[in-house]
């Protein structure tokens, strides 16, 4: 972050200054490392913020903070450390952030937003416009009250670009990070389930995510997905000016044609851009990254990155993140897909239109643990899943063998894939991750391919870990 003193902070969060006899604080001592919540994250010169959590409370770990080198901690109460005491975390950092973002004004800053594949767009755009200058990005899908604002203030006088991720629970959301680090350039990617319950309805996703457009300023760039029309409309609600992209619409102004996957479902497409076009074989797993993709070559196009810059950018960009389309084959021949970091309606169904790729000439197994977080619509929604499922697999005549639904949320999936009749794969239900890997283990051939996939709570990352551990039995 740029150095700033403890009275600065104190002055640009509206907080004091607080020590005793034995810690006392040096209103000159000088921030300049990383701000952290995590106290193990502490690096010399930085400056810790205490959070209250679930399980622990960071106020207790403030001396530890200290003594691994921190300048000061951010705390709502005194705590044994040099501190900046202020009324609300969140707010000191989002009150810091803004700071830093303004005082660095020839740092262009882009927000990402959407129902699925944030994260996934945020780490091919960073590895584009990292062809441009200096980048900042958030690791993983660090996106939320803290997240973002501990994102923007890793930004310093070398810092060009802000590639942010923006989420939201709610209406208002957005428009709150977009306050903290005012976006120029905005992506959104698609208004879907995710969280649907939460917003009540689609309608309130889509007024939610476009808050990120209504807060780009008339030279700013609206970058749009042209397939998904609650996105395209949203190019009513901002002055900035449009971009489109999309693989369906003809019109868009970033398109994909010939789209192919390969046999690992790595797809390969012609990037039709204003420039020309160029040809790119991703390495990321399934065709929902094409979208991704072109989001992605959108954002770099506008930030002055060239279309053979882009096109090597995306045919060079690795998955950042874990546990997102994660595709592993085991010695014995097994494939595992590890898509267990979340799992919405859109989601899932790209992931089992993956799955029916993957295993086209063999069998196939989706262990699908529950959507959480989906409201009213929850049951139905997991029986159409498990219809879809079903369905994918009775129509390509690739082979759903088995649908393991985990946990009893999950259990409508199967009630879902029963009603297709003539599908002639296996339903069943299983309690937990340990019993969906018994399954498998009397199963599982050379040549078949599991997909892996819930949501975060249900933690089937480790039925993935397992699977691939068994190979080295
Ligand atoms: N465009 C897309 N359409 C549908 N599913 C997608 C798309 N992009 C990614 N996914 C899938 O969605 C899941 C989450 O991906 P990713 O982490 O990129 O999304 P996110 O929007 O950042 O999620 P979160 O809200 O948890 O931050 C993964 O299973 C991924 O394969
Ligand atoms: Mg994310």
């Amino acid at each position: 972050m740029i150095p700033l003193s403890l009275a600065q902070i104190a002055q640009i969060t509206g907080g004091r200054l607080h020590g005793d006899a034995a810690h006392p604080v040096d209103a000159g001592a000088l921030v300049s490392g990383e701000v952290v919540i995590d106290s193990r994250r502490v690096s010399a010169g930085g400056l810790f913020a205490a959070v209250a959590g679930e399980r622990s409370d960071g106020h207790d770990f403030a001396a530890a903070a200290v003594a691994a080198g921190a300048t000061a901690v951010l705390a709502t109460r005194p705590v044994p450390a040099p501190s900046v005491l202020v009324a609300d975390v969140p707010g000191a950092l989002a009150a810091l952030a803004r700071f830093v973002v303004d005082a660095l004004p020839s740092v262009r800053v882009a927000g990402i937003t959407g129902s699925s594949g944030k994260t996934s767009t945020k780490d091919l755009a960073a590895q584009l416009v990292e062809r441009l200058g200096p980048t900042i990005a958030p690791v993983g899908s660090y996106n939320n009250e803290f997240g973002h604002p501990l994102t923007v203030l890793r930004a310093d006088a070398s810092t060009r670009y802000l590639v942010l991720e923006l989420s939201a629970r709610g209406v208002g959301h957005i428009a709150q990070l977009c306050r903290i680090a005012p976006p120029r350039y905005g992506v959104v990617l698609n208004v879907g389930h995710a969280h649907a319950g939460e917003f009540g309805g689609l309608d309130q996703v889509a007024r939610a995510k476009g808050e990120l457009v209504e807060a780009l300023p008339p030279d700013g760039v609206a970058i749009l997905n042209a397939d998904d029309p609650r996105v395209l409309a949203m190019a009513a609600r901002t002055q900035a000016r449009i971009v489109t992209f999309g693989v369906q619409d003809p019109d868009a102004s970033v398109r994909a044609a010939d789209v192919r996957l390969d046999d690992l479902g790595r797809p390969s497409f012609t990037l039709l851009t204003p420039e020309g076009f160029a040809p790119v074989t991703l390495r990321l797993h399934g065709a929902h990254n094409v979208p991704n993709a072109l989001a992605a070559a959108a954002l770099a196009g506008e930030l002055g990155l060239g279309l053979a810059g882009i096109a090597d950018g995306l045919s060079t960009a690795v998955a950042r993140s874990r546990w997102r389309m994660e595709v592993h084959r085991r010695a014995d021949g097994v494939t595992v897909i590890n898509d267990a970091y979340n799992a919405n309606p859109e989601s899932v169904r790209a992931a089992i239109d993956a799955l029916a790729h993957l295993a086209r000439d063999g069998r196939g197994f989706a262990v699908l643990g529950h959507m959480a977080e989906l409201g009213d619509t929850s049951r139905t929604s997991h029986e159409d899943i498990g219809e879809f499922a079903a369905r994918v697999s009775a129509s390509s005549g690739s082979g759903l063998a088995g649908l393991i639904a985990v946990g009893e949320e999950a259990a409508p999936l199967l009630a879902g894939a029963r009603r297709v009749r003539s599908w002639p794969g296996e339903a069943l239900a299983v309690p937990d991750g340990e019993a969906a890997l018994d399954v498998l283990a009397n199963r599982l051939k050379p040549g078949d391919v599991v997909l892996v996939k819930a949501s975060r709570a249900a933690g089937l990352e480790s039925v993935a870990a397992d699977l691939l551990r068994e190979a080295d039995r």
